[in-house]
């Protein structure tokens, strides 16, 4: 695929897109952006401000001053800055802070897979392959507990399971920038699905759009 391309993955909590997202970005040469750290750093930075407690005035100070370095922070991916990054990812300046960044990494002209909330309905409506990656909630919360535990945390079924729920249900109902399929995104649901059997379903998407273009259409 030559020249600009932009692969949109967006879904719940640990759905896949991510594995997926980087599997895609090697396969392809494009470059990945886990969009999900953004909101990660400024609900880690926020938390720390806050001494616990979320405010709005420093999730959005958190989220006009983010570096590239804060992307490399550790506990970015523990559970309790996680609900602290959809409490941050709930509010409208926060996202508008951090828009530009994402729009000109999808724009980079080898082509790009960001992953996320809202790519394929805000940050890139017109990106070229849209998929919204969905699994069962059991099945998630068994992949986030397993993943968890070989990093060493101590993670029990029902915690991370209510944990994805509570988030799930905050990033579904806020109103801006709600989690939920852009209207030509193709559902891709991984529940009794091998994460190679996933990355060949996106593979075939991608690989069809691109000799459609090739072809001029
Ligand atoms: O990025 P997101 O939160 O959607 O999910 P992830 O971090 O890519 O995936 C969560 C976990 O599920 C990882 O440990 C993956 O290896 C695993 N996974 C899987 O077992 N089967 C799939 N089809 C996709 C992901
Ligand atoms: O890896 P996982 O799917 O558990 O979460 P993540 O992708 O790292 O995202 C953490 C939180 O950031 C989400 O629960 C959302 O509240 C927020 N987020 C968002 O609002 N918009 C995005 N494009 C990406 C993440």
């Amino acid at each position: 695929c030559a020249g600009r391309f932009v692969v949109a993955l967006d879904g719940p909590a640990a759905a896949g897109k991510g594995t997926i997202a980087r599997a895609l970005a090697a396969r392809f040469g494009f470059a990945h952006l886990d969009t999900g750290l953004l909101y990660r750093a400024v609900g880690r930075k926020a938390l720390a401000a806050g001494g616990g407690a979320i405010r709005p005035e420093d999730a959005i100070r958190a989220a006009r001053a983010l570096r590239a370095e804060d992307l490399q922070a550790p506990g970015l991916r523990d559970p309790q800055v996680g609900q602290a990054a959809s409490q941050a990812a709930a509010l409208p300046e926060v996202r508008a802070a951090l828009l530009d960044f994402q729009r000109a990494f999808a724009a980079r002209p080898g082509g790009a897979v960001l992953d996320g909330r809202d790519i394929g309905t805000v940050i890139c409506p017109d990106a070229d392959v849209k998929l919204f990656v969905t699994a069962s909630d059991e099945v998630r919360a068994r992949r986030r507990c397993a993943e968890l535990r070989a990093g060493g945390a101590e993670a029990t079924f029902e915690q991370v399971l209510e944990d994805l729920r509570r988030r799930d249900a905050r990033d579904a109902a806020r109103e801006a920038a709600p989690m939920k399929p852009a209207p030509d995104a193709v559902l891709l649901d991984t529940t009794k699905l091998s994460i190679d059997a996933a990355v060949a379903q996106a593979a075939a998407l991608i690989e069809r759009k691109c000799a459609g273009r090739a072809g001029g259409g």
